[in-house]
């Protein structure tokens, strides 16, 4: 018996429909998973489904920041064995130019969604007793500074703050939740940043920063959450499990 193999679980990811979260779906399909794929564009999600092995996958794709959207999905979802959460988004804004309506986006899309997708999952039952919740966070917010972008970095703690507390109170209910910090991963992300930033303020400079010499890729971060959504990962719940080439290290 492989211990990490997803054999048997069907697993939600959203974000699926590019980077990191495109990376988690096609790794747990190749490790047995019937996986359920969510993001707002279809298109980008029928490529990520067109590069997965083996059968049974869904897309469903809805905004994760619209509250009918939300229900719509829990409501549509079958009984799950795990749920990775790798949408999110940038915000690069200097804190003298905040607005209110930029603050709510970037917490609507980062923390906000997932605290009410899960409060809906678990009062729907959808979660089953075992299984295994996975928030893609980062080491920006949750564990160093990073000026420009402090939004953002509120939503990263804030969502390794709601881990903790949801970890402790849906363990009666066997219910695991972990969180998963990494850093750099060259995607859409980061060139998002850089679109509003108007620089290239991450790749080159952040490189000689990583003792590891490379940057990361989305399959770095799908090891990680095919670790914790296995049972390989049964006793582990309320962990940051920091994924960075060495870069918390400097
Ligand atoms: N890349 C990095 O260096 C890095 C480092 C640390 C942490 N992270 C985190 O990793 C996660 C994935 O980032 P990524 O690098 O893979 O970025 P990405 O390539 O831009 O992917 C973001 C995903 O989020 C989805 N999304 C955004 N807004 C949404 C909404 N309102 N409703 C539904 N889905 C939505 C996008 O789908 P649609 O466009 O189809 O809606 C897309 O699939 C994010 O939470 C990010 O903060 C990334």
């Amino acid at each position: 018996m492989n211990p990490f193999s997803l054999d048997g679980k069907t697993v939600l990811v959203t974000g699926a429909s590019s980077g990191i979260g495109r990376g988690i779906a096609i790794s747990c399909a190749e490790m047995g998973a019937k996986v359920i794929l969510n993001g707002r564009n279809r298109e980008r999600l029928e490529e990520t489904l067109s590069q997965m092995s083996g059968a049974g996958h869904l897309i469903m794709p809805c905004d994760l920041s619209k509250q009918e959207d939300l229900e719509a999905l829990a409501d549509a979802l079958p009984e799950l064995h795990g749920w990775v959460n790798s949408a999110g988004i940038p915000k690069v804004c200097p804190i003298k130019h905040f607005n209110r309506e930029e603050v709510e986006e970037i917490f609507n899309v980062n923390i906000t969604s997932t605290m009410l997708l899960l409060s809906m999952l678990v009062k729907k039952k959808k979660l089953k007793r075992g299984s295994s919740v996975v928030l893609i966070s980062a080491v920006t917010g949750a564990f160093v500074g990073s000026k420009g972008d402090t939004s953002y970095c509120a939503t990263k703690g804030a969502v390794n703050g709601f881990m903790k507390g949801a970890a402790l109170e849906l363990a009666p209910q066997g219910i695991r939740i972990n969180s998963i910090n990494p850093g750099l991963v060259p995607t859409n992300i980061l060139n998002l940043a850089n679109d509003i930033a108007g620089e290239e303020h991450h790749t080159e400079i952040m490189l000689d920063k990583y003792p590891l010499k490379r940057l990361g890729t989305p399959e770095d971060i799908a090891h990680g959450a095919i670790y914790l959504l296995s049972d390989a990962s049964s006793w582990v719940t309320g962990t940051n499990l920091v994924i960075d080439g060495g870069y918390l290290l400097n």
